[in-house]
């Protein structure tokens, strides 16, 4: 939403590294943007781009359902860096030669330049060889009219060329990724030495952007925006709050299924350091009543959802005209809904997905062009504390799907305790910032155990610890078992109704982080 006078558009034709590639760019203080290969060429013009980049991607040119982008992109007087699938759709597209290779090529190859400018400038040419990634099905076979070899691999004689007198280039292997050890050399070349763009983007420089677009879109009117404690929330009403001051406004519905104090602690902050208007509503009673007898996970969810909706509609409503809902939508959550190729969104659970349409709410989504750690350098410019900035995920539903069964007063009672005990002694051993998450489940069984001379007959704790990069895949953490042990005689000995603490050892896939 942010005008940004340079930037780097890329268009995605699929690859898992894509994603990098706008990151290195960002990396180097100049914003860039993803979208589908699709992109209309009159809505990519109308964007004015410094430069684009046509990203790598799993097709052949040649299938029949290639993805192919317009070829008006290299009519737009614009530079196109074209990589791996996006080298051989320029390719194809100019008039060269591409065809499937005998042996796929995949992983590292030792590169030789015979070129020192354009991406290449600075580097080491004639016996250098230096290390860069592939991962290509087709190769080059014959350049486009106007283009020549700049470098070539023991398997990619075209591995990158580039055109004589427009500001094309195209690389046959992937410069956003650590293996590629000129890389970062070549993107940089590429944005500040054949785009010249400066590196000017920064987080003070998006944050009055973003002010002023927030003004301006806003007006005199007025803005909720539903805080819960997590970091996405919080940065998005910090951000909010500076562009508009008192026509926010922030609900925070006590749903009574938190963790135990931890997210009172950004509410706090609010309270102590801002003047921002927080309406703490305190619905405890309410979803516990909601969840009686409730044991079907996916009717907990739905219950918490519509409550939370509905909580929060009222207050809403409480506060006269609102025009605007802030919500804090990141970068890769508006990618991945973007339908790719006919594959439907990866993520299902969005915990307020529905609200605007039904309050009728103009969106306000000011973090929708940053990734998840700039969303953590923009809270800790703007002021946020550091623990508020760097904590662990936590689910819109709570501690309601981390309860097996039944979610009683008592059980949320015991799990609390448990997890108090987890976040405690995971902290203490300095693991809290090792792993994605960390938290206790408690399960809808009781096993028999034996305490002084007595037998018990109690419930079982499980431990959950899980190393992720996205929360689209995880491993179980491997904790040292000293942690492990101390963790485990806590909660047995500190928390009345628990005999035994299991460790959970499944990796995501097939499992899930969260038990429910
Ligand atoms: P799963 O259990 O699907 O979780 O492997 C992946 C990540 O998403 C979090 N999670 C949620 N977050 N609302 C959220 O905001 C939800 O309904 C929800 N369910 C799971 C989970 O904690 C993990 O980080």
């Amino acid at each position: 939403m942010a005008s940004h006078k340079q930037k780097i558009i890329i268009l995605d034709f699929g690859s898992q590294t894509t994603q990098l590639i706008a990151r290195r760019i960002r990396e180097q203080k100049v914003y860039s943007e993803i979208h589908p290969y699709s992109l209309d060429l009159e809505t990519l013009k109308a964007m004015h781009p410094t430069g684009i980049i046509l990203s790598g991607g799993p097709a052949s040119v040649y299938d029949e359902d290639a993805p192919i982008s317009d070829p008006g992109v290299f009519g737009m007087g614009v530079p196109v860096l074209g990589i791996c699938y996006g080298a051989q759709l320029m390719t194809k597209q100019l008039g060269g030669r591409v065809e499937r290779a005998e042996k796929r090529e995949f992983g590292k190859a030792e590169l030789s330049v015979d070129y020192t400018a354009g991406i290449f400038a600075g580097l080491e040419t004639g016996e250098a060889r230096h290390q860069v990634w592939m991962s290509h099905g087709d190769r080059i076979e014959e350049a486009a009219p106007g283009f020549i070899v700049t470098a070539n691999s023991e398997h990619s004689p075209f591995a990158a060329l580039r055109h004589e007198q427009k500001p094309f280039t195209a690389v046959q292997f992937h410069p956003e990724v650590a293996h590629t050890l000129i890389g970062v050399d070549i993107l940089r070349n590429f944005i500040f030495g054949i785009c010249e763009c400066t590196p000017d983007w920064t987080m003070h420089s998006f944050i009055d952007a973003t002010i002023d677009d927030i003004r301006n879109k806003v007006g005199d009117r007025k803005v909720i925006c539903a805080l819960s404690g997590g970091v996405d929330s919080s940065v998005t009403a910090a951000l909010v709050h500076r562009a508009i001051g008192e026509q926010l406004t922030c609900i925070f519905v006590n749903n009574g299924l938190m963790r135990s104090g931890e997210t009172k602690s950004v509410l706090r902050f609010f309270e102590e350091k801002t003047k921002l208007n927080v309406i703490d509503v305190d619905a405890e009673d309410y979803f516990l009543k909601e969840l009686k007898e409730v044991v079907d996970p996916e009717e907990k969810r739905k219950r918490i959802g519509f409550g939370f909706i509905k909580i929060f509609e009222e207050e809403a409503n409480k506060l006269g005209e609102v025009s605007f809902l802030a919500q804090g939508t990141l970068y890769p959550d508006v990618i991945e809904s973007v339908t790719f190729r006919g594959k439907a969104p990866i993520k299902s659970h969005h915990n307020v997905g529905c609200l605007p349409e039904i309050m009728k709410l103009e969106l306000i989504e000011p973090l929708r062009e940053l990734f998840k750690d700039e969303v953590r350098l923009l809270g800790l410019e703007l002021g946020l504390p550091e623990e508020a900035i760097h904590r662990q995920p936590f689910p819109g539903p709570g501690l309601g799907i981390r309860i097996m069964g039944e979610v009683t007063a008592e059980r949320l009672h015991i799990l609390r305790q448990a997890d108090v005990i987890v976040l405690e002694e995971i902290k203490r051993a300095e693991w809290y910032h090792k792993v994605w998450q960390s938290f206790a489940v408690l399960l809808p069984i009781q096993t028999v155990g034996v305490m002084g001379d007595s037998r018990t007959y109690e419930n079982v704790v499980a431990l959950r610890c899980v190393d992720s990069r996205d929360a689209m895949t995880a491993d179980w953490s491997k904790l040292p078992y000293e942690l492990l042990g101390a963790i485990s005689n806590r909660i047995i000995n500190e928390v009345r109704g628990v005999n035994r603490v299991v460790y959970d050892v499944s990796s995501k896939p097939p499992s899930t982080i969260e038990w429910e």
